[in-house]
């Protein structure tokens, strides 16, 4: 069966501060200070600043309600995460928190009720922030085992609801903002992150094993994915491409491979990194590779090998050149379908793995005009976007599901506002988290509906 559904992360959504660990999400604040910090986290400051994430939409209190809207929408899917840190709150705790248990619990029950098969997440970006405190995140092996006790219990207790589970969301953007992908604190030399990443790549094929012992299981290896494209067809540009890509298909092809690629190994000797592997670790990631591939795609990049005058442009996890070519959203992100299927033969050339599309939407700054939202501008993008997949499935490329980002209106992940609207369903919540916090279903929705009774039916 093929998965049409949409999907949203517990770290926007859910808030229910009051039950969980922090989260390193939960320490950005909104507004303009939120990207220095997560660049920088020794740079975060507590007072008076606001942080999203804690307050999310409220889903922990309002799922019932915001599954049955889903549900009606006619999605047989959900992709979600648990949040780590509402199970153990510091990482390291020998039992999960009986709140949380009981939250996860009543959410997959009631996704059953509806017959909305829940896609898992383990981690989107939320790894228990006294770990990052303590152990510098992901650079420590305690990190590593805190999500062996984490990742074992979930699947243990969830894999009767979940057959595909994500273990680390985007494992790609460790590289780029390290805070966030990776729980990293100190992060001045790129030795603590290429160690960070190291540890993610040997938990992903440990969760693969365990899982796999566990049952039928699938484990997906996830990118924020999206094809470079050169900005003129000059050779040395069109190595730079290649060269940007392997930055984010490293993790694939460990996680599909089974091994390091060379060039991954070449660069770490010329940067004079030595990983600390240890015996066991090469061993496990061999033989534990992953099910399948999981991407969030947003947009197409552009890069060249010189700096010349090409305006840069803002995008999900990397900037990028201006491709004249391309409409931009209102935050800067290149709008290119075709680049879905790009990107889509360019990962199943290279693995021959089946596909899940488990984020692709737009940002949008949406208005209540006479109590409706009519957002044509993203029935468009989504429209546009199942074409090119459709093109790309008729390509051959074996896809299992498209997953749209988000259901609901939930909190940005990169500027924590909550204007930067991508769901079906709009949240009467503002940047600042005030607002009546109501439910209205937007045109999207009613679309979506149609659409998909289209596909059922047929
Ligand atoms: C992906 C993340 O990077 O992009 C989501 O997995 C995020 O968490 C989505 O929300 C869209 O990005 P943003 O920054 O517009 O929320």
């Amino acid at each position: 069966m093929f998965l049409w559904g949409t999907a949203l992360s517990a770290n926007q959504s859910e808030g229910g501060f009051e039950d969980k660990g922090i989260g390193v999400i939960d320490m950005l604040p909104s507004g303009k200070t939120r990207f220095q910090v997560m660049k920088d986290p020794t740079l975060h400051e507590e007072e008076e600043c606001y942080f999203p994430s804690r307050k999310g939409i409220d889903f922990y209190h309002t799922y019932q309600e915001d599954i049955q809207w889903l549900a009606e929408m006619g999605i047989n899917s959900l992709r979600l995460s648990i949040s780590w840190s509402r199970l153990f709150p510091t990482g390291l705790e020998a039992e999960p928190s009986k709140a949380g248990v009981r939250f996860y619990d009543c959410l997959f029950e009631e996704l059953e009720k509806y017959r909305i098969e829940p896609i898992v997440t383990m981690n989107h970006f939320d790894t228990p922030y006294y770990l990052a405190e303590h152990y510098n995140g992901w650079e420590s092996r305690v990190t590593l085992e805190a999500f062996e006790t984490y990742s074992a219990f979930i699947i243990t207790r969830y894999s009767r609801f979940v057959k595909y589970w994500i273990p680390i969301n985007e494992i790609n953007m460790a590289l780029h903002l390290p805070f966030v992908g990776a729980g990293l604190i100190q992060q001045s030399n790129s030795a603590s992150i290429y160690q960070a990443i190291h540890h993610l790549l040997v938990a992903n094929a440990q969760v693969t094993k365990f899982a796999h012992e566990a049952g039928n299981n699938k484990i997906g290896c996830m990118l924020a994915a999206g094809n470079t494209y050169p900005a003129t067809p000059n050779p040395e540009d069109v190595f730079a491409c290649l060269t940007d890509d392997r930055q984010s298909l490293m993790f694939s092809d460990v996680q599909l491979r089974g091994a390091y690629p060379k060039y991954y190994i070449t660069k770490l000797e010329a940067e004079g990194i030595n990983l600390n592997i240890v015996n066991g670790d090469l061993e496990v990631i061999k033989k534990n590779t992953a099910d399948f591939i999981a991407i969030s795609y947003y947009n197409s990049k552009m890069s060249q090998s010189k700096k010349s005058g090409i305006e840069q442009t803002a995008g999900n996890v990397f900037s990028s050149l201006k491709n004249p070519y391309l409409k931009t959203t209102e935050w800067g992100w290149q709008i290119d379908p075709i680049g879905l299927r790009i990107t889509l033969n360019t990962l199943y050339d290279r693995y021959e793995k089946p596909i899940m599309i488990v984020e692709n939407g737009l940002g949008a700054k949406d208005q209540i005009v006479d109590g409706k939202i009519t957002d044509e501008y993203r029935i468009d993008f989504l429209k546009e976007h199942i074409f090119q997949m459709e093109q790309a499935r008729q390509d051959g490329v074996e896809i299992l599901g498209y997953l749209t980002w988000s259901g609901l209106d939930i909190i940005s992940a990169s500027t924590g506002e909550m204007e930067k609207r991508y769901g079906f369903i709009f949240v009467d919540l503002d940047n600042e988290g005030n607002g009546s916090n109501k439910r209205i279903r937007k045109a999207s929705y009613y679309w979506y509906q149609q659409f998909l009774k289209g596909k059922f039916s047929s």
